[in-house]
Order: structure tokens, then sequence, then C-alpha cells
């Protein structure tokens, strides 16, 4: 069994093929996932809403993101292991560095996730410098719930559009591994995969990325009130959830999910 690396992600984006992530917050989602083929599994604050109930992912703290990608990590054999830093962990670069080590040596993550552009940069700098592999996190950032006032597509005027093109040529060249593009339109979304060299992860951001991730739960129709315009329920045509999850991968790989009706132009 070819354990899943960077490495393999690039080699993916080089050759055309698509590959997968969901998030998962205990052991059995995650053998589940690993089993049906999902190269990253993702310890999202998405666990917020999910697992503790809440309207975001603000109160979700280092302790909860630590308990859970341990319980994921533990049972992972082949599937790269990729955590969030969760709100204020990263304050200071420094703090990230303590975070993100911690989310490493205790949770047994492989990469951290970080949300946000320009701001971010010395941080993801500062961490690609002392080994630690990281994936930025551009346009809806759900951690700027209140500051932008709800969860809403980014990234429709031209300036915005810019900037974010620009944040993802700058956090390339500061030294993260990964791109994660959340609620843009997909022409903006073909723009950035095109113009940089590392994988981009799209969620709500079209079918033209590098690769796709939804909340695991959203995909089997757990989703509390109405669910998002990108998330597609693939456990109403399959008997298991594992069936469920092998028909994710077949439709992210095959580019018959993202259809039209999840994209946002
Ligand atoms: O926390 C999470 O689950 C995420 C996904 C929505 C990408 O960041």
């Amino acid at each position: 069994m070819n354990k899943i690396t960077l490495t393999t992600l690039n080699n993916m984006k080089q050759s055309g093929e698509k590959f997968t992530c969901l998030t998962a917050y205990d052991a059995s989602f995650a053998i589940a996932q690993e089993n049906a083929g999902i190269e990253v599994i993702l310890i999202g604050d998405s666990l917020g809403m999910v697992i503790k109930g809440q309207f975001s992912t603000l109160s979700v703290s280092m302790d909860d993101m630590i308990y859970h990608s341990a319980n994921v990590s533990r049972v992972c054999q082949k599937s790269l292991i990729m955590a969030d830093l969760p709100f204020a962990a990263d304050i200071t670069k420094e703090e990230a560095y303590r975070n993100s080590a911690r989310l490493i040596s205790e949770g047994g993550a492989h990469i951290v996730k970080i949300e946000g552009g320009a701001t971010m940069l010395e941080t993801v700098q500062f961490l690609a410098q002392r080994g630690i592999a990281v994936c930025s996190h551009l346009g809806l950032l759900p951690q700027s719930v209140y500051k932008v006032g709800g969860y809403r597509i980014q990234g429709r005027t031209e300036e915005e559009a810019e900037k974010i093109l620009d944040d993802a040529i700058a956090l390339e060249a500061a030294g993260t591994d990964l791109l994660l593009l959340e609620c843009v339109p997909t022409a903006l979304a073909t723009r950035i995969t095109k113009n940089i060299s590392i994988p981009v992860i799209g969620i709500g951001a079209g079918a033209t990325c590098d690769a796709q991730v939804l909340v695991s739960y959203d995909i089997l129709g757990l989703t509390h009130g109405k669910p998002a315009r990108f998330v597609k329920n693939f456990l109403t045509d399959t008997l298991s959830i594992q069936d469920a999850f092998k028909e994710y991968v077949k439709q992210v790989k095959e580019g018959h999910f993202p259809s039209n009706e999840h994209t946002f132009d």
C-alpha cells in the first residue's frame, strides 16, 4: 500500500488525475474513507458545526482538534492527514508553529490548514522553513464569518478576484504546499489552478480544480438546515456509507462531480 504524500498529489496535478478529500472526525469514518480511496482526509474545524452543533467553527479549540485528529490518524495507513489550525491558534507565527507542532506530534497530522492570504504570508513562510507542510485556505473563510457577514460566495468582483489570485501566487511563493479554495466562481478557480503549480482543492469552486473536498456528513444527507449549493448527497443512490464514499471518489475522478448545479458563475 503506497502512502499518499505531497509528491503523490503534485504528480496527480501534473498528470491531470483528480484527487479527493473528505472530512472525518473519528476512526470509523476515517477507515471507511481510506478504504474508498480518499487521498486526503481533513479533520476540519467544521466539527464545530457537525459534531458540536454550533453555528460556526469559532468555538473549536486546539484540544478539540487534537482529540479528533488523533482518532482519525490512529487508524489511517495510506491517506494524507490534514488538520485545521482552529480560530486564533495562529495569532503569531510562533503560536502557529507551536500549535501546528501539536497537531502533528499529538494529533498525527501530516499537513496543517490555515485560513487567510496576504496576512498569513509570514506565518506560512515561518512554518515552511521549519519543515511543516501547509495548506492555505482562500475564498470564503469560515473563521471570518462575522466579519464578512455570512457564508457567501467570494471573489465575484474583479477587485476581489484579483486579490484572491494575488494571494494564491504569494502563498505559493511563501512555501505553501496545497491551496484550498472555498465558494468562488468557477472562472476564478480555473485561473488560479492554471497559474500556480501546487495542487488546488475546491469546495464550491467548480470542476477545474485539481481536487474536491466536501464535509462527509453533507454527502450522506446529514446537513442541519438547507444544504449549500455545492453539496451533493451521494447516499441517495447507493446502499451504504462505504458505497457513497466510493461513488464520490468515482464521480470526482470521472469529472461528473461537481456539475453546474453545484458551482457558482
Ligand atoms: O473545516 C472544514 O471542514 C473545511 C472544509 C469546509 C473545507 O475547511
